[in-house]
């Protein structure tokens, strides 16, 4: 059992230096940050990026997040604006993917912002891939680590589970606390949101004292990673669920089913942000199971809900 895991490394100044060696030469490695594990690769290397992209099974259509320290690194690549300054003040290193204009002359290999002339940057709060930042020349793009399609992981197994042996260093940074992917708001003209996650519209808006629109949905994909299928645990998942079936796994909100067979509860409390950080742990937990079918019932469509609410809507586009 021990060898299996082999390549989940423990945090230590070994294992930075071995994390470095792996990127300085252009490999990929699992890596934890506060939202869910990453892939993270030399973001101004094409050979990094290239096995980003073939490891996931991704379509080079579908651009990455470029991960950095702080702010005086990222303005080498990107052009700064207002509402980036101020949402950087109040929310950075954290949870937040900001889409910004691409510098003409930046580094950042074309391939990974699939060719496009903005760039998805974040800086995310966690403290190893911090320290990892802090030492290496150039920013790392990083997507979730897992096949394209499938279900964000949480912890180091979970990215064991999809690239097995495929990537020689996974770092274990614990259980990611939020959970889920970051949020995405584009900032290159009016802001919008692209991808909802826990930190909330009405947050940014209290922050740029401005209203947000609701996002229209537009034939043309803003972001091309929302596509409609998405996180899907490989089984069928029925969302706003009433009745339960008998047979499935039901999750839900709340203890009213707490002991009970087949019932997962994503918060006891209820509280929407810990249900957002047990989404995907509960996803992989009821596959390993075995059971054939997700039920879901109904999520208050307020704050970290809307977040799980359009995960959990790209999942059942199975
Ligand atoms: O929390 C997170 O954001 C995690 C951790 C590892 O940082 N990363 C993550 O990356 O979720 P990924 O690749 O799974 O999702 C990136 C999202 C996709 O929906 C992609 O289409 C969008 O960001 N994106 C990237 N660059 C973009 C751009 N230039 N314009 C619009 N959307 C972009
Ligand atoms: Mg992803």
């Amino acid at each position: 059992m021990k060898n299996s895991y082999s390549n989940i490394f423990s945090f230590n100044k070994k294992t930075l230096k071995k994390t470095i060696n792996y990127l300085n030469n252009k490999n990929v490695v699992g890596l934890p940050t506060e939202t869910v594990y990453g892939l993270g690769g030399n973001a101004y290397s094409k050979n990094a990026i290239e096995k980003i992209f073939h490891l996931k099974g991704r379509p080079k259509s579908n651009p990455l997040i470029i991960h950095y320290y702080g702010f005086d690194d990222a303005i080498n690549d990107v052009v700064s604006n207002e509402y980036f300054i101020k949402l950087y003040k109040k929310l950075c290193p954290g949870p937040i993917t900001f889409i910004l204009k691409k510098k003409i002359n930046s580094k950042i290999h074309p391939l990974a912002s699939a060719k496009l002339k903005t760039v998805a940057i974040r800086f995310p709060n966690h403290k190893i891939t911090r320290s990892l930042l802090k030492e290496i020349k150039y920013p790392l793009a990083m997507p979730s680590a897992n096949k394209s399609k499938s279900v964000s992981p949480v912890n180091a197994k979970d990215v064991f589970e999809e690239f097995k042996k495929e990537i020689p260093l996974i770092v274990n940074g614990g259980t990611a606390k939020v959970g889920i992917e970051s949020t995405v708001i584009d900032l290159t003209a009016t802001p919008k949101i692209l991808r909802p996650g826990v930190i909330n519209k009405s947050l940014i808006e209290k922050i740029l004292k401005l209203k947000i629109k609701k996002q229209i949905r537009s034939k043309v994909m803003t972001s091309p990673g929302m596509m409609k299928k998405h996180y899907s645990p490989g089984i069928p998942v029925l969302i706003n669920q009433k009745k339960y079936d008998g047979k499935s796994a039901f999750i839900y909100l709340g203890n009213k089913f707490k002991n009970k067979k087949n019932f997962f509860s994503l918060s006891e409390r209820p509280s929407l942000n810990e249900a957002a950080s047990n989404l995907y742990k509960t996803f992989r937990l009821i596959k390993k199971k075995g059971y054939k079918k997700i039920q879901i019932s109904k999520i208050p469509n307020i704050k970290s809900g809307i977040a799980i609410n359009d995960r959990i809507k790209r999942a059942s586009k199975f």
